[in-house]
């Protein structure tokens, strides 16, 4: 990480500290910043909550979720005593008039340029309403001390419409410049090296495409259920929660053309183009599950919320098309695993002796290389063997979490690793005809043991 974001003032105004994906995620990403030294020296968190709660409490499970050892207090402390808690009734516009005297109070303190920073860790459902307010209220109004952001959290949506109505109801307020989509996936550190990988790699890129590589296929398995989130997981599934964002981004930066710089701009056009040349998913191409004890758990028997999906997919591009791509995703399976499975064969002389190269996203990162080699000894026998990068032997700086990547980028105003507007409704595009055809039709779902591979052969 580059140092420029430390010298800017950072003004975070959480909404929805006390939830879940604050606790889980973000909370610990501060504290892990804080401890590489990599937060702001001129901090200010204001957490906003409903309730009236003390900031010593918001912190109370840090300890909890922050994976690094041995835990250090004093960084907590820190973290507790650069926090201040304010209420808010999200419906109740003065309470948006205090906030934003406070915030500007903070601002005239620091007396230079400043990073305000909105940060919704909150129910997509939640966002419009808190984001008219705000816009009403003057807190999207940039100047040249300040230039308020908005860091949203997905689904983006729950189908096509609704991602409709909720990009244009933040453009009411803010500007695309000011939006910031978080897609936890692109900003892993294994995903961001996709990109250098693909374009810093000259090796490769003349057989990226139909006439060397076979089929691909992109996997997202978890051992993890549904964490006791019945609410959330009723309303989202499978499909909604992993494939409309994370494995769709995952597919657009492995297969987008060279952008013309490895920058915010032209990388998002390279994307959105990948993404437009995507036919909509086949939904007879398309496999969903259930793990047994899901009814109970959320407590609807009639529940048809799946837990896994597969679909299959075709980009009709000069490059892609004829090229299967297959998206999987489930919970409550036999291992995490999160891959990307490039497999390449020679098209004029096919043959089973093929080539893989797997992006091993998560966990034991890396990438490994299968290839044919020649078993050592007097008959003529091949053997697949692999050639293997591994991050934790290669290197031993300290791995910098999505989460992390996604506050400082937030600060920087760097929109490389957060998803576009029109990625987002593209991507609803897509997988919009399974959205329907599985509402309507209860009949394909399967269910599988929990601990499994799921309902398909692997
Ligand atoms: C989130 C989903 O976006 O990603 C969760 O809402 C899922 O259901 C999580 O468990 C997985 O993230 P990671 O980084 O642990 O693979």
């Amino acid at each position: 990480m580059n140092n420029d974001h430390l010298e800017t003032p950072l003004l975070l105004v959480i909404f929805g500290i006390t939830g879940d994906l604050s606790q889980r995620k973000l909370l610990p990403a501060l504290y892990n910043l804080a401890a590489a030294g990599d937060l702001p020296k001129k901090l200010q968190i204001v957490g906003i909550s409903r309730r009236d709660i003390p900031a010593e409490e918001v912190y109370g499970t840090l300890q909890d979720f922050v994976q690094a050892e041995p835990f250090d207090h004093y960084i907590q402390d820190m973290l507790i005593e650069h926090t201040g808690m304010f209420q808010l009734d999200p419906d109740n516009r003065p309470d948006y008039e205090r906030l934003l005297e406070m915030l500007k109070q903070y601002e005239s303190q620091f007396g230079t340029y400043v990073s305000r920073v909105y940060y919704l860790s909150i129910p997509s459902g939640a966002f419009s309403p808190i984001v008219r307010m705000l816009g009403e209220t003057g807190h999207a109004e940039t100047t040249t001390e300040v230039q308020p952001r908005l860091l949203v959290e997905k689904p983006f949506g729950m189908n096509l419409a609704s991602a409709h109505e909720l990009v244009d109801a933040l453009a009411e307020h803010f500007s695309e410049k000011q939006v910031y989509r978080i897609d936890h996936y692109v900003a892993k550190e294994t995903v961001q090296n996709m990109l250098v990988f693909r374009f810093r790699n000259p090796l490769f890129e003349s057989i990226w495409n139909n006439r060397h590589i076979d089929h691909i296929e992109i996997t997202a398995y978890e051992k993890l259920d549904i964490e006791g989130r019945a609410n959330f997981y009723e309303q989202t599934g499978a499909l909604r929660d992993l494939i409309q964002s994370h494995l769709l981004q995952l597919l657009a930066i492995i297969t987008m053309a060279k952008p013309a710089k490895l920058e915010s701009d032209d990388i998002h056009a390279e994307k959105l183009a990948l993404l437009q040349a995507i036919q909509p998913a086949d939904v007879s191409l398309a496999t969903r599950g259930q793990y047994e004890g899901y009814r109970s758990e959320v407590e609807n028997p009639q529940s048809t919320i799946e837990t896994f999906a597969r679909l299959s997919l075709q980009i009709q591009n000069d490059n892609w098309s004829g090229v299967p791509i297959t998206l999987s995703t489930g919970k409550a399976l036999q291992e995490k695993s999160t891959e990307i499975n490039i497999c390449f064969s020679d098209h004029d002389t096919p043959t089973n002796e093929e080539n893989r190269l797997i992006f091993r996203i998560q966990p034991k990162e890396g990438i490994t290389l299968v290839l044919q080699t020649k078993r050592p000894g007097i008959q003529n026998i091949t053997q697949q063997a692999e050639m293997d990068f591994d991050y934790a032997r290669s290197f031993e700086a300290r791995r910098v979490e999505a989460y992390e990547r996604v506050i400082v980028d937030a600060i920087r105003g760097d929109q490389t690793l957060f998803a576009s507007a029109a990625e987002v409704i593209r991507s609803w595009e897509i997988i919009e005809p399974i959205l329907e055809a599985w509402e309507a039709d209860g009949e394909s779902l399967k269910t599988y043991p929990k601990g499994s591979n799921g309902p398909v052969e692997k």
